[in-house]
């Protein structure tokens, strides 16, 4: 079946590459005809879409940031007639106007069609029933999803985000072999099977493909104990697409395979925007191949990862990304990721994953606070300890002095779709 149904999974690198260049060229021209913005920027920067000869002649062409996204806000990045987008999505944005993405006809053929081969990569078969809570709306999680399982064939229950009792009543009755969501809210799910005295294990759930978030392997290993499934890692942007960019295999769980022969991926340092080689940290930037309404060249993601060679097929994974760079906190001068914190966490067993970081500022020190929910209520003294010993850990990791709440359970607040892991209160500027 994968092998006819996916072509893809068996192409040569030779094929993949020479494949990329011709649509890295045709992507790059059609860009440029039709994206005033990106045509300009060339233009400053003297080069044109003829000077790419070779795939690595990329490097000289410019970024595309998410600020000029926002300045073309609503439609100054469509490189077809608005007319020809059959729908629009948009992420909310936590400053001012959000960032509008248009997809063509055809797009939402390509972007079913990564979807679906993402799904099957995680998993899922023709005939399964997918229980899918990614949110619908202008969130491309939901709709891409759902139109990616229609795709490949099975059942779809476009559950959408929230009403978790409800939630567990359908994957349990309804029979989902699949379910897909954010980590966090998986996680929380787990907890509304533990209250409604359902064990998940006696549910047809096996799989969850995971996404939308950043989350560790720490997160991985508990979701999976706790809810008895493999967890698989998805991801995506809405500006380069939405979910089905890159998705893990269910036997191999090494990081996305990204699908580079729609999404063509760099790492640059993120300070300086030069490319680093395969195997280097850095930031992660797309070019899309094959996009009709808005095509993205050099997209600057500042999702942090690295490029590892393939596994399952010969196109390149990504390792599992663990951070943003604008989610990097700077406390007390220390660089410090909510996902190192995150692993701290799940170290302790008497732990859950729910957790939130709070930032505050006394004179002139920032305040670090971890506020961390018991996966059981804790006794006064345990849960004293089960603080120290984590703050003990955070000190031990970054070298900064946390304090530490222990919440009873219930006590940190959940979210339905992406996490909200800190809370700043430190002054701005
Ligand atoms: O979150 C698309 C998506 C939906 C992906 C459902 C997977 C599943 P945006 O709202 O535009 O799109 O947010 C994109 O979310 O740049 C990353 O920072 C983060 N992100 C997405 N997937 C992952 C992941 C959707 N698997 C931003 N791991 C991206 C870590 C992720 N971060």
């Amino acid at each position: 079946m994968t092998a006819s149904r996916f072509p893809e999974f068996g192409f040569s690198l030779d094929r993949l590459r020479s494949l990329q260049l011709d649509r890295l060229r045709q992507s790059l021209a059609h860009a440029f005809a039709n994206q005033a913005p990106y045509r300009a920027k060339c233009e400053a920067a003297r080069v044109h879409p003829d000077d790419l000869k070779s795939l690595d002649d990329l490097r000289r062409f410019p970024f595309t940031a998410k600020s000029d996204l926002r300045d073309a806000y609503p439609y100054g990045m469509l490189a077809v007639p608005r007319e020809q987008c059959v729908r629009i999505h948009a992420s909310s944005g936590t400053t001012g106007r959000p960032t509008v993405v248009g997809y063509s006809a055809k797009d939402i053929e390509t972007w079913a069609e990564v979807m679906a081969r993402s799904l099957h990569a995680g998993g899922a078969r023709p005939g399964d029933i997918i229980h899918n809570a990614y949110g619908y709306g202008l969130f491309t999680g939901g709709l891409g999803a759902h139109y990616g399982a229609e795709r490949l064939g099975c059942t779809v229950v476009p559950m959408s985000g929230g009403f978790g009792e409800r939630q567990v009543q359908l994957i349990t009755e309804f029979g989902a072999r699949v379910v897909l969501m954010t980590p966090s809210y998986m996680l929380a799910l787990a907890d509304e099977f533990d209250r409604q005295g359902i064990d998940p294990r006696g549910t047809a759930m096996r799989i969850g493909i995971f996404g939308a978030e950043p989350w560790t392997e720490a997160m991985r290993a508990e979701i999976e104990r706790r809810l008895g499934i493999d967890a698989v890692d998805i991801y995506g942007l809405s500006e380069v697409m939405g979910p089905g960019v890159a998705c893990e295999f269910v036997e191999t769980k090494d990081g996305p395979t990204i699908w580079e022969d729609h999404f063509y991926p760099e790492i640059v340092d993120p300070e300086t925007g030069a490319p680093v080689p395969d195997g280097e940290p850095g930031e992660l930037v797309f070019t899309s191949l094959t996009k009709e309404a808005m095509p993205v060249i050099r997209y600057r993601t500042r999702d942090l990862t690295r490029l590892l060679p393939g596994s399952a097929t010969a196109m390149r994974r990504m390792e599992k990304i663990t951070g943003r760079s604008d989610d990097m906190l700077i406390v007390r001068g220390v660089n410090l990721f909510p996902s190192q914190v995150e692993e701290q966490i799940l170290r302790d067993p008497a732990l859950s994953g729910h957790y939130v970081i709070e930032l505050s500022r006394t004179g002139a020190l920032d305040d670090l606070l971890v506020r961390v929910e018991a996966r059981l209520t804790l006794e006064g003294e345990a849960a004293g300890r089960a603080g120290e010993a984590l703050a003990q850990r955070l000190k031990g990791m970054c070298g900064l002095s946390a304090e530490v709440d222990i919440a009873a359970p219930g006590g940190v607040e959940r979210s339905m779709g992406k996490a909200r892991r800190v809370i700043d209160r430190r002054p701005k500027g």
